[in-house]
C-alpha cells in the first residue's frame, strides 16, 4: 500500500511516499480500515518538527495521521460493534496517512450519513475537542457567553457550532473570510483580532476557549468576568494572571472517545453541525497539505483524499 511516512524530524521536505505492506489486525478488537480520507491537523506538524519529542515520543519511520474515513475490510474475533464494509471514521491518532490503517474499535464510529469521507475526516478530533473544553471542562451552560479565539479555525469553527446549539451567545475572534465562515456557523458577534483589541471590548464573558495561543493569550484573561474561566488547547495559560484577574484558567487534552463525539454526532443528524472542509489534498501530496495549513489562514480542515 502506499503510506507517507519521515525518517527524521524536520520540515515538510523529509515527508515521503513509500511502498510497504498492508497491516495485519494485531489485537482482537482491531478492524483494518481501507483509508478514503484523513484529516491534517496542526498536531502532525508539531510531532513532525520534534516539538512533541517530550510529550509525544514517535517511533522513526513514522507515519503520521490521526484522523480518517473510509471502508472496513477486516475485521478481529473479538469485534462487536463493525462489520466488513461499514463505512466508519476512526481516531487512529497515528498511521492515518496511508491507504490502509489498523484501529481499535473503540475508537471507530459509524460515518454520519450525507457525509463525503472528505467531510467525515474532518469533524472527530475538532468536535472531540470542541465538546472537552466546552462542557466536560468548560461546563457551558444555555445563555452563557462564551468567546472563541480562533472562531473559523478547525477546532475554532466546531466550537462555535457546538457552542451555539447548546443555547450560549457565542463571540469568535477570526480575520479575512474567517470573519463571515464564523458568522455562517452560528457566532453572534465576530471580531476582527487583527484590527480591533478585544480586551477593551469585553468584561462579562464566562468562558474563554483558546485555539491560538501565543502573546494574544494574555488579553484573553481581561476579557473575562471574575469567576469565568480561561481554557487552552495550545498552551497552558499563566496561573499568575488567572490569580490576577481571579479567574480558573488551564489546558484542555481533548477527549476523542465515541462518547465525547456523541453530542456532535447528534446535531449532524439534525443539520445544526456542519463540517468544514477548507482543502482536500491527494496522499501523495501531503507536504504541501502540511505547509498550506502551517502557513495560516486555511479556515477549516485540510484533508488527504486516498483514491
Ligand atoms: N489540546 C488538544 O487536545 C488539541 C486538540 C486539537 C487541536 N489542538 C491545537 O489547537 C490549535 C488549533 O488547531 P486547529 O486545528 O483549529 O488549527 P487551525 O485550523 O489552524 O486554527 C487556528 C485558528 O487560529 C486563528 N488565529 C491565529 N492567530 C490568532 C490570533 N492571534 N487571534 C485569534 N485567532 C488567531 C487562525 O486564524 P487565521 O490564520 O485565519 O488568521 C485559525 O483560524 C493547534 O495548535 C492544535 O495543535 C490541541
Amino acid at each position: 500500500m502506499k503510506a507517507i511516512q519521515y525518517r527524521t524530524y524536520g520540515s515538510s521536505d523529509v515527508i515521503e511516499e513509500v511502498e510497504i505492506s498492508i497491516p495485519s489486525i494485531q489485537k482482537e478488537n482491531d478492524v483494518l480500515i481501507q483509508v478514503k480520507a484523513a484529516g491534517v491537523n496542526p498536531i502532525d506538524i508539531k510531532i513532525r518538527m520534534g516539538f512533541m519529542k517530550e510529550a509525544r515520543p514517535v517511533e522513526m519511520p513514522f507515519i503520521p495521521g490521526g484522523e480518517t474515513a473510509g471502508i472496513i475490510v477486516a475485521i478481529g474475533n473479538g469485534v462487536s460493534k463493525f462489520q466488513v464494509g461499514d463505512q466508519v471514521i476512526a481516531l487512529t491518532k497515528t498511521n492515518g496517512y496511508a491507504e490502509y490503517v489498523i484501529v481499535d474499535e473503540d475508537f471507530v464510529l459509524p460515518k454520519p450519513q450525507g457525509l463525503s469521507f472528505e467531510q467525515a475526516a474532518s469533524i472527530g478530533i475538532n468536535i472531540g475537542t470542541a465538546q472537552s473544553v466546552l462542557f466536560t471542562v468548560g461546563q457551558l451552560e444555555k445563555g452563557q457567553k462564551v468567546l472563541i479565539q480562533g472562531g473559523a479555525g478547525a477546532a475554532g469553527g466546531a466550537m462555535v457550532q457546538l457552542a451555539k446549539a447548546a443555547g450560549a451567545y457565542v463571540i469568535a475572534t477570526a480575520s479575512g473570510k474567517g470573519l463571515e465562515l464564523a458568522k455562517n456557523l452560528g457566532a453572534d458577534q465576530v471580531i476582527d483580532y487583527k484590527s480591533q483589541d478585544i480586551a477593551g471590548l469585553f468584561n462579562d464573558v464566562d468562558l474563554v476557549a483558546d485555539t491560538a495561543g501565543g502573546q494574544a493569550q494574555e488579553k484573553l484573561f481581561r476579557v473575562l468576568k471574575p469567576g469565568g474561566k480561561l481554557l487552552s488547547i495550545v498552551v497552558p495559560p499563566s496561573q499568575q494572571l488567572a490569580e490576577q484577574y481571579k479567574v480558573k484558567a488551564g489546558f484542555v487534552v481533548s477527549d476523542i472517545s465515541a462518547k465525547t463525539l456523541q453530542n456532535g454526532l447528534e446535531l449532524i443528524k439534525t443539520g445544526k453541525f456542519k463540517s468544514v472542509v477548507s482543502k482536500i489534498f491527494k496522499l501523495g501530496e501531503a507536504a504541501k497539505a502540511q505547509d498550506f495549513l502551517t502557513a495560516g489562514g486555511v479556515n477549516g480542515k485540510v484533508i488527504l483524499t486516498v483514491d
